[in-house]
Formats: structure tokens, sequence, C-alpha cells
């Protein structure tokens, strides 16, 4: 009999999750308190309970065909970042091509999970769920958890002397839908991750002024990269993380620095990150730097206390009539439904092996997917982690003992911490090729560009020099799929279609910058055959 898996939420990570468990034959169950798919990406004026909640003006940082799942391209003419509407319109196109919704239960959340009579030999888990107030219990042989970790606003009151006192309007970037009602408003919003540049960006064409107040900056890089690429298929490519990996650490936060000072001077900006011995996730805004030197975004340090009306910056500048508080500071991660004997949060942090598995439990049927931050999109990264924890699940790979799997948490945890310090928005960070290669090699996915070498060398090169596409991961081993090898030979083709929606002709400068290389090719030729046909000819050639 096949395996009943249990998923909770019909997010990016629960779509891909029931998607999987298909592919191995599991028999998936998923429970979606809300009333359609989508998750965070399905935007709506209301905010609720249990539910992420972005604004009207959410455009994707990361590319179509980097977030995209592995067997199952964009359409072509989708632009290439994504407004969030047009994103969830590809999970539905997802979800209709893989028939996924008839596995979904809507309006149905789970309230509790716990291990059933007999896991000791079963592995069981009972799930308790609710719909319409009334509660219901299950029995499953695995539970997937995808449940989100952007839902819990985590806004640090108590670190703000004064913030009592402020008569002004306070509130979480969660609660922020669009830019109404700012007019002729001072703001100060407090953070600096995208949703703070985001907002800031946003509020500046009507607010009076707007501040962004951050202790520590951040790089601000832009979604159109060199020659106008999207940042993410030139900086995520296998190249390129070779040479980040082999690199001495000075020298790569040297040129990492350079690279991110190319578009502005971050130190001319306020904006340079503080602790400079680590990797900062940068923020993806392409106004930002523009909103500052028109004046309309102003950048300051920490805000030291507030009053009635008024905010008192580090630097002990203060700033009158304050109309708004924003706290763009992030979200706690949290699990309501599990007890703390399954899993425990410290510090945002959750333990688990390779960011999947809980290492203590005596069974590997409970993995949470998408619980992870790669500078990078999650879709294929949460669809590889659900690919492995579904062979886990049905038998055909096995986790190690247990006292590996702590070591290994461990030491990943204090890698982290080396490249990304202990800051709380940076918890579940990870590197992200890197880690979709380890995950791969789990379910025996992980493409080899070496092999591919004599095989197809077109293909080899794309997959080392090209972007790092989820398809890469479809070309081999179990789950491969048919059209993987042509989607990366086609994935530029996509990127420019969704641009160049105006016939040009190639520029003269293109021309000739072929016509040059080729010439030049020609006469290295001509000169090497020379110089072979007439060896040691010359004596200026023996000096
Ligand atoms: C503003 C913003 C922009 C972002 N942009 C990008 C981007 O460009 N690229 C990228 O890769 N990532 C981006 N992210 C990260 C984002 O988290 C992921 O893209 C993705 O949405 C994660 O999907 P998920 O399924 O894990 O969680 P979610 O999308 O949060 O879905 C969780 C689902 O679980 C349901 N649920 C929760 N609790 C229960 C329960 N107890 N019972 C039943 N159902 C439950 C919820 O209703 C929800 O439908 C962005 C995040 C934010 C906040
Ligand atoms: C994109 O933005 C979201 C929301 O701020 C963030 O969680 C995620 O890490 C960002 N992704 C990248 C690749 O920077
Ligand atoms: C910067 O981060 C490193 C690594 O976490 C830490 O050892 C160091 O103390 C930090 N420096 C400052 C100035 O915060």
């Amino acid at each position: 009999m096949a395996k009943r898996v249990a998923v909770i939420g019909a997010g990016v990570s629960g779509l891909t999750s029931i998607k999987c468990c298909l592919e191995e034959d599991l028999e998936p169950t998923c429970f979606e308190q809300s009333s359609d798919i989508g998750g965070l990406w399905r935007f709506t004026e209301k905010i609720e309970e249990r539910r992420a909640s972005i604004y009207n003006s959410v455009i994707t940082n990361t590319s179509k065909e980097m977030m995209c799942f592995s067997d199952f391209p964009m359409p072509e003419h989708f632009p290439v970042f994504l407004h969030h509407s047009k994103f969830l319109e590809y999970l539905r196109l997802y979800a209709d091509h893989f028939n996924l919704l008839k596995y979904i239960r809507f309006y149905t959340a789970v309230i509790h999970i716990e291990k059933a009579q007999d896991y000791s030999t079963t592995g069981q888990w009972t799930v308790v769920t609710e719909k319409n107030g009334k509660q219901e219990c299950f029995t499953f042989d695995a539970v997937m958890i995808c449940t989100g970790h952007q839902i819990e606003a985590y806004t640090p009151l108590e670190s703000f002397p004064g913030l009592e006192t402020f008569k002004g309007n306070i509130f979480h970037s969660r609660n922020y839908k669009s830019s109404e009602g700012f007019e002729g408003k001072t703001v100060v919003i407090i953070g600096m991750g995208n949703s703070a540049a985001d907002i800031a960006v946003e509020t500046c064409r009507k607010a009076k002024k707007v501040f962004i107040s951050t202790r520590g900056g951040t790089w601000v890089m832009s979604r159109v990269y060199d020659n106008g690429y999207p940042w993410d298929t030139i900086f995520q490519t296998r190249f390129n993380n070779v040479i980040r990996n082999s690199l001495p650490w000075l020298l790569l936060r040297w040129l990492t620095e350079k690279k991110m000072n190319q578009w502005f001077n971050h130190e001319n900006y306020g904006l340079v990150p503080q602790n400079r011995s680590l990797m900062k996730e940068p923020v993806f805004n392409d106004d930002l730097p523009s909103r500052i030197l028109y004046g309309a975004v102003i950048v300051k340090p920490l805000v030291k206390e507030f009053t009635e009306s008024s905010a008192i910056f580090e630097d002990g500048t203060v700033e009158e009539n304050v109309d708004v508080i924003i706290f763009a500071t992030g979200y706690t991660v949290a699990f309501p439904f599990l007890d703390k004997s399954v899993i425990e949060v410290e510090n945002n942090r959750v333990p688990l092996y390779k960011h999947v598995f809980p290492p203590h439990l005596e069974k590997p049927t409970l993995a949470f997917i998408g619980l992870i931050q790669p500078l990078g999109p999650i879709m294929p990264t949460a669809e590889l982690q659900a690919r492995w924890a579904t062979r886990i699940f049905k038998g055909l790979s096995s986790l190690p003992p247990e006292s590996t799997m702590v070591t290994d948490t461990i030491i990943r945890n204090e890698k982290r911490i080396k490249w990304f310090g202990t800051s709380r928005s940076q918890s579940i960070q990870t590197d992200f090729i890197t880690y979709l290669d380890e995950l791969a090699a789990e379910s025996g996915s992980k493409p080899n560009p070496f092999m591919l070498l004599l095989k197809d060398p077109r293909l080899a090169l794309t997959i080392f020099f090209g972007p790092c596409s989820p398809f890469q991961f479809r070309l081999m081993g179990p789950g491969r799929w048919a059209g993987a090898r042509n989607a990366i030979l086609t994935q530029r083709d996509r990127i420019v279609k969704a641009t160049k929606t105006r016939v040009v002709e190639k520029s003269l400068d293109q021309n000739l910058f072929g016509f040059l290389k080729i010439f030049g090719f020609l006469v290295l030729l001509a000169a090497v055959f020379l110089s072979l046909r007439q060896p040691s000819s010359s004596p200026s050639d023996e000096q």
C-alpha cells in the first residue's frame, strides 16, 4: 500500500512537495488553512492571521529562469522579474499541469501534530486539523511541514525606549499594502531589508520625508546586472561559485566590495555594511540610490529613543513631527502546532539536518521544506529538498546516524556564522549552488559538467558557465526529465524574448566587434602557422 504523506501548506513548498510525493508513488494529502494556493504569493488587501502578507508592489528578486520548478519552465513571454500576480499565475499553471489541486483540502488548518501511538515501530504521525470549527484526527506515515517562515512578524518594540509614548502610527511591514494615505507624512522605517527599501522607495513619492534607520547597513544591488542580464543568471553560475569558494577570503572580500560599489559608492550613501568581515545578504532595489540622490529617502543610524512625536537617532540628530513608524524588521520562525520535543526554535534558528530533518527523531518521517534563505530562489531549493525527503520516506535512501547528523548541523551553523554572522535576519542563510548540489547528490540528480564534456560539450559548457538553473537537476538520475537539456540550451532565449519586444537590427558595434574577433583569431592562427613552419628562423626568438 502506498505510504500516506501529510503536506501542511499549499504555497511554493507545499505544491512542489505534493508533486514530489506523486513522483515517488506516495499518497499526499495537503492541508491548507486558507481558501486557495500560493501562500505568500497570493496578495490580498485583507491580512490573514496564519498567512504571509505582502504589499501590492512586490516584484520578485530572483529571475524567471532561476525561480521556476525544474521540469516546468515559465512561458517565454513572462517578464524576467515578475509581479506577485504573475508569479501566482505561474503557480496555478504548475498546479494545473501536474494536477495537484485534487490533493488539497482548503480551509483546513493543522492545529496539532504528534507522534502516533505506535510511532516507535511505524514512524507514523497523528495530525489534528480544524475546519469550520470542527476538529478531525488523521494518521499519516510521514509529514512535510511547508508552512513558510514569513508569517509571524518580529517587532522588537522593547529595544526602542519611548516608543510607548509615541502618538503616531506604528506598524510592521506585514501590514503595509500600498502608499495610499501617506500624503504629506513623515515616515521612519526601521530596518534595511528588501521590504524596507521597497516601502521607502514607494512611499517617498507621496510622503513629506522618508527616513530609513539601519544599524548594520547593507549592499544594494540592481536586478539588472552585467550587460543587462538578470543578476542571478550571472552571479549564480558554477564557474563563479568555484571562484568564490577557492579565492582567499581577503581577496574575495575585496572583489565583492569592488563589484558592489561599481553601481554607486555605498560609503557615500551611508549604506555600507558595518561589519565588513561578513557576507551580507544584499538588498535588491533598482530605485533606492536615485531616491537617496533626490533627497527623497534619507539614510539614518539606529533610533536611540522615540518621544511623543519625534525620533532621536544614535548620532544625536532629531527628527520632529514623525507621523508613522514602520518596522521592517522581519519575521520569527514558529511552528505552533508542533511540540518542543519535536522541534525547538532557538534564536530564530531551527537545528535541522541539511535544513530538512530533525536529527534526534527515531524515524525519518518528518521533513521541513522551504525553511531556508539561499542567495537565490527558494523554489528549486524547496523542490530538491522535497525530492530528497520523499525518497527517504519511501526507503530508497536513508539518513546517517544521529551523531553524524548533529555534528553536521553544528558545523553547518558555524560555517554560516563565519560567513554571515549571528544576525537574526540571516539565521537560515545558505550558499545557493553548494546546497543545491548537496541535496541533488542525495537524490542522485547532481549534474557533472566534466563528465558531460566529451559526450555533450555544448551542454557541459552551458551548465558550467551559464546560470545554475533548476533544469540542471533533471538531466540524470531518478526524476530525469527529457526536456531538461533543451530547457537549458534555450534559457537565454527565453530571457531575451521577454525584453526584445521590438525587432531590432544587430548594432554596427556588435557586428564590428564580431568581425574583429574573427579577424583577430585568423591573425593568431596565421602567426602560429608561420612560426611552426619556420622554426627559430629569427634570432630575436631566442632571447
Ligand atoms: C516580500 C517578499 C518577497 C519575496 N520574494 C522572493 C523572490 O523573489 N524569490 C524567492 O525565491 N523568494 C522570495 N520570497 C521568499 C518566500 O518565502 C518564498 O518565495 C515562498 O513564498 C516560500 O513558500 P512557502 O510555501 O515555503 O511558504 P508560504 O508561501 O508562506 O506558504 C505557506 C502556506 O502554508 C499555509 N499554512 C500555514 N500554517 C498552516 C497550518 N497550520 N495549517 C494549514 N496551512 C497552513 C499558509 O496559509 C500558506 O498558504 C519573498 C518573500 C517576501 C516576504
Ligand atoms: C528576496 O526578498 C525576500 C523578502 O525580503 C527575502 O526573504 C529573500 O531572501 C530575497 N531573495 C534574495 C535572493 O535576495
Ligand atoms: C564582525 O563579525 C565577526 C564574525 O561574526 C565578529 O567576530 C566580529 O566581532 C564582528 N565585528 C564587529 C565590529 O561587530
